[in-house]
């Protein structure tokens, strides 16, 4: 080849190039190809097509437990697609129309846990889809109440949980934590009972049992939640307050008095509150988790209500979600300690504000313990303990461990202690602000804390180690309380000379009554078990939280005065709060007391919702 043909083949080939290229970048910038990231717990393909409202309109009958309607919505097409992809799982669905007229659509192979995708046709050009659906009875999100399964024992009572992947059992829906959508909902259900969900909400029932929802702001489609019961309302400050049942709605208000306080505190450290209200509902005891931050109405367990305040560090940790996880959402379920690690680091913050450095410390040695022994549990499974989860093939649940919450935690607890509280506050302050309204992955939370902490203030740090390896790294912060030492003191003291002097514990926080518990020796004896029960009724106690942990020992020391078996199975059969039931039916299992823990269970089982159901399941190897 000579030099003129040489150079006109380069010019050429760079022209081509140089097209290719252009084009290529055309298709990212014009068409927004790349926003989503890939997310192995959705069929959804948002790169294509997104929704991004919802109108739903449902009937909720609860003589045929079946909740039906529509789901309509305003939808952008990236890609000039011609289908659509939603996630369905356990729905029937009658019909699908596309800008009003009905289209063609169909439901894709059925997954155990992630359900159907509904693949709907459409143009470059449809608008808004509606799906006409009915739930059905393996519908797991929601738990239809008998009134027997209420505190009142006189109405019905329906509550939804959608996270991590069961919106998609009542809501045919985009169901990544990546979507945000807002939404608008009317709700008939009958009309002696009031509805309320994730949204601006009615505070008062409605004549005829309609009622119409507003979520102004997008949210993910984890946090749509309903519930619908005989309940009423009662203000603690001009923007937060209350449901509950009748018969608490007094004592509710009561224990929940320090609401304001904590909104207060939260704003001071990060920001302002962008949700305008913050109310709680405390549902029936079966509710499966301690709180659900769902956003501007907190789903709670009665087991919170112990009469003293004493366990609201469970409401400080759902105004934490405010924030971390409603505000700045995982953006998918690998990246789940983005959610709760940040949230129980300003779960401590906030209650270090309302009640000091000695109490905050307490829970935070609280969270370490608990991480030790999960850690210790994972043993032959340790890519478990890793920050960031690979569940790819598997149902996000099980990444739902205490890793995500106190390694989380102690990864921030430690990154504070290096970068200094104040240059950690402004930073945390900037992230929520920077990420308001959007999801972040592991990744893009690392670029941001290199290039807004660590070297903003030129500090070293094992990001990568804490993050991406199993186990606790040897820098994390060592947590010390003068408190909990004491506490140690006195269980020595009480099992030398068998004697108790009651006084020491007058003052004692729930923290220290789960510290004295938890920490008795491997070979305590069922008598010494008795002469600590003697002197503090712990088999009779209220706070749920210290009756739970005395009855795990009681289960694993063969402890039996007071009665305390009548209580677990009293405790077991109405409580379904995942934590509190998993931690006594696995104290069953690893006593090697499985057949005592079946027995309960088999009496138990039929009162918790889906989500309980299927740990339990594993932990006793039951079988339908
Ligand atoms: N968002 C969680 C509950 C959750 C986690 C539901 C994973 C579904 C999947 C909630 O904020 C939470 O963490 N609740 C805790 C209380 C908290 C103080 C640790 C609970 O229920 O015990
Ligand atoms: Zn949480």
């Amino acid at each position: 080849m000579n030099i003129k043909n040489t150079v006109l083949v380069v010019i050429v080939a760079i022209f081509m190039i140089s097209c290719a290229a252009t084009k290529k970048t055309v298709k990212k910038e014009g068409m927004k190809v790349l926003k989503y990231v890939e997310e192995p717990h959705s069929h959804a393909q948002p790169n294509e097509v997104v929704i991004t409202h919802l109108n739903l309109d449902i009937d909720v009958n609860f003589d045929e437990e079946v909740i039906s309607g529509t789901a309509t919505y305003d939808i952008t097409n990236n890609n000039e697609a011609t289908e659509i992809i939603l996630d369905a799982k356990n729905l029937v669905i009658e019909k699908v129309q596309a800008d009003g007229k009905d289209t063609k659509f169909s439901l894709g192979a059925y997954d155990e846990s992630l359900g159907q995708a509904l693949t709907i046709e459409i143009t470059k050009d449809t608008k808004k889809i509606t799906v006409f659906y009915q739930t059905t009875d393996k519908t797991e999100a929601v738990q239809w109440l008998t009134p027997q399964q209420t505190q009142d024992k006189t109405q019905p009572f329906l509550f939804t949980q959608g996270q991590a992947i069961l919106t998609r059992t009542w809501i045919p829906i985009q169901d990544s934590p990546q979507i945000r959508i807002t939404y608008n909902a009317t709700v008939r259900v009958p009309k002696e009972l009031m509805a309320v969900m994730s949204a601006e909400n009615p505070k008062e029932k409605s004549v005829n049992g309609e009622y119409h929802f507003k979520m102004a702001q997008k949210i993910p489609p984890y946090l749509m939640a309903l519930a619908v019961g005989d309940i009423a309302y009662k203000a603690v400050s001009d923007r937060t307050g209350i449901y509950a049942e009748n018969s608490m709605v007094d004592a509710v208000q009561e224990e929940f008095s320090e609401m304001e306080n904590m909104m207060v505190a939260a704003e001071n450290l990060y920001g302002k509150y962008v949700w305008d209200q913050f109310d709680v509902i405390v549902l029936p005891p079966s509710f499966p988790f301690g709180g659900m931050e769902n956003p501007r109405l907190t789903f709670a367990t009665p087991t919170l209500i112990a009469g003293d305040k004493s366990l609201t560090s469970v409401i400080a940790h759902e105004l934490a979600h405010s924030w971390s996880g409603n505000l700045v959402t995982n953006a998918t379920w690998d990246d789940f300690w983005l959610n709760e690690g940040f949230t129980v680091y300003f779960e401590n913050r906030i209650m270090e504000a309302l009640y000091g450095k000695e109490r905050a410390d307490m829970l935070g040695l609280i969270a370490r313990q608990d991480l030790d022994e999960e850690v210790k549990g994972f043993k032959d499974a340790p890519e478990n303990t890793h920050l960031k989860l690979n569940l790819k093939g598997r149902n996000p649940d099980e990444g739902m461990t205490s890793i995500a919450y106190d390694k989380g935690f102690m990864f921030l607890k430690t990154l504070e202690n290096v970068a200094g509280r104040e240059n950690f506050d402004v930073f945390l302050k900037n992230y929520f602000q920077t990420n308001a309204f959007s999801t972040i992955t592991t990744e893009k939370f690392v670029k941001y804390l290199n290039e807004n902490l660590l070297e903003k203030h030129s500090l070293s740090f094992n990001t990568d180690e804490w993050i991406y390896s199993p186990g606790v790294p040897s820098n994390a912060y060592d947590i010390k309380s003068d408190k909990f030492e004491k506490v140690k003191k006195t269980i020595k003291s009480i099992l030398k000379t068998n004697k108790v002097d009651a006084s020491v514990a007058k003052d004692w926080t729930t923290q220290e009554w789960v510290y004295f518990i938890r920490n008795f020796p491997e070979d305590i004896t069922p008598a010494q078990m008795t002469v600590i029960d003697n002197a503090f009724d712990l088999t009779n106690s209220t706070n749920s939280h210290k009756a739970m942990v005395w009855y795990e020992q009681a289960i694993t020391h063969n402890y039996k005065g007071n009665n305390v078996d009548v209580k677990i199975e009293e405790f077991l059969i109405r409580v379904g709060r995942r934590w509190y039931v998993s931690t006594l039916y696995t104290a069953f299992a690893k006593a090697g007391k499985t057949e005592e823990g079946l027995a309960i269970y088999k009496k138990a089982r039929a009162n918790y919702h889906s989500i309980t159901m299927n740990t339990v399941d594993a932990t006793l190897g039951y079988k339908k």
